[in-house]
């Protein structure tokens, strides 16, 4: 990718409420595939070679910043009073910056960097005073109209609402993705005025204003219309993360991931997937989760930020804020809640709940329990049914198993409480007291009664 010029600058507009998106939440905050929307805009310009980025922001401005992070400077758009207000609202972020401005609407996420690196291209090649990215749409709906002159040349945009009935039935349409010429833009912006049914101040009306005064207005025409698309209501934003959705899946199938149902396995952005891992359907592998080579993932099961290493197997479970290490196997039938570490050969098995535990290698945990706030050693086995008492109402408490332990079947093991290594416990004990290594304990409450022999 070629590396732009100190001379780009990136201004997204961002500070709009997004009232078609009819929610309590600003539309530069919506997820996409496990990001939100305002990531993408952010990503692709930087990809693009762009160094600074201004994110103009107003609408619930501190969540938005707050999403973006820093890495960015921000403008603020006290008022969003339209898309030219918005842009002027960075005039004080740029003063004294001369160059190419390119101007990108937070809610068009798909535009990929190729094409933001082909306008920047293609403006600089022209000298144009502004070039304005478009495509040709088959259902141009409610995007502003690239009207041309007869000689075929940009003459302005017009919005839908705006439109006469000639002007509606054009097909090519404003991406709302534009390179300017600072200082120039932001003399123009001045100059605009709410002359419009939504009564705002319309960026794309800086189009016209160029054009009276003779100075050159491009347009480079996106083929792919798809990858322009604006999100102004959730049917766009679903279409939207179909798309992106669609894209993500191939990428990991490209890479060698076997995705047997591609339609019903989801995969959120920034998810990494090793070779050979096979995924089967009605899968859900949410942002943060990154997956190791030869895995087994699914059916049915769901990765909450996941760290999960090589030849694991987790099929129909749920795996939270946790890491499954080298060869593991979790479920069917499995939840493990965050901050849990499977070790390398462990088995978490049918109907199993874990919490905030430490399973060390090779140890099994194979049917029907609980473990909460516990760390079991190597080689351990834990009784179907076996439950850790970990909550007394108030308050949770540990437990500690050492290595080669062995709790029988329908444990209660009432915590705070140590199990040392070697110890043995009977079916149906409720262990109430440390046991200590090498020991046998059974009853209600369990009892020491004997050294556990080796085998
Ligand atoms: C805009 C364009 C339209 C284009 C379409 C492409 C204008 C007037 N219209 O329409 O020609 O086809 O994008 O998707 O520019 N914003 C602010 N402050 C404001 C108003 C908006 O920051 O005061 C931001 C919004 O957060 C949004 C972007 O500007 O990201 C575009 O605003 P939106 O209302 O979505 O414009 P469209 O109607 O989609
Ligand atoms: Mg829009």
């Amino acid at each position: 990718m070629s590396t732009e010029q100190p001379s780009s600058v990136a201004v997204i507009l961002a500070a709009g409420k997004g009232t078609r998106m009819k929610s309590s939440r600003a539309k530069a905050l919506f997820p996409l595939c496990g990001k939100p929307l305002a990531y993408y805009p952010v990503r692709a310009v930087r990809e693009a070679g762009i160094e600074r980025v201004v994110l103009v922001v107003g609408y619930q401005a501190d969540a938005v910043r707050q999403a973006v992070g820093d890495g960015v400077d921000y403008a603020m758009q006290h008022e969003q009073l339209g898309t030219g207000h918005a842009l002027l609202s960075a005039e004080e972020t740029l003063r004294g910056f001369t160059g190419t401005v390119f101007v990108h609407c937070v809610d068009a996420p798909l535009l990929p960097s190729e094409i933001i690196a082909e306008l920047l291209a293609a403006h600089r090649q022209s000298g144009n005073a502004a070039t304005i990215l478009t495509t040709r749409a088959a259902n141009p709906g409610n995007y502003g109209r690239i009207v041309r002159t007869p000689s075929g040349n940009v003459a302005r945009i017009v919005e839908a609402r705006d439109a006469t009935a000639e002007e509606l039935a054009l097909k090519e349409i404003n991406a709302g993705t534009y390179c300017f010429e600072a200082p120039l833009i932001f003399e123009l912006l001045h100059a605009i005025t709410p002359d419009n049914d939504q009564r705002e101040y319309y960026l794309t009306d800086v189009i016209a204003l160029l054009c009276e005064r003779r100075q050159p207005v491009g347009a480079l025409v996106a083929p792919d219309e798809a990858t322009v698309a604006g999100i102004n209501d959730r049917v766009q934003l679903a279409e939207a993360e179909v798309y992106l959705r669609d894209q993500i899946r191939k990428q990991h199938m490209y890479n060698g991931v076997t995705i047997f149902d591609p339609a019903s396995t989801f995969i959120d952005e920034g998810v990494t997937i090793g070779r050979d891992t096979e995924i089967h359907p009605f899968t859900h592998i949410y942002a943060g989760t990154s997956i190791g080579e030869e895995c087994t993932i699914g059916p049915s099961s769901q990765l909450f930020a996941a760290k999960i290493e090589d030849r694991v197997e987790v099929i129909s479970s749920r795996v939270e804020h946790s890491t499954i290490r080298q060869g593991a196997k979790v479920g069917p039938f499995s939840h493990l809640r965050p901050k849990c570490d499977i070790g390398p050969g462990a088995h978490i098995g049918n109907y199993s709940e874990l919490k905030n535990t430490v399973v060390g290698a090779h140890s099994r945990v194979h049917h029907v329990g609980y473990l909460g706030d516990t760390t079991l050693g190597e080689d351990v086995n834990i009784g179907a049914g076996t439950i850790t008492c970990n909550f007394d109402g108030k308050k949770k408490s540990e437990t500690h198993i050492g290595n080669q332990a062995f709790i029988g079947s329908g444990n209660l093991i009432v915590a705070p409480i140590a199990i040392g290594d070697h110890a043995l416990t009977g079916a149906g004990s409720v262990v109430t007291h440390d046991i200590p290594a090498g020991k046998v304990a059974f009853g209600v409450p369990a009892r020491v009664v004997r050294d556990r022999e080796t085998e």
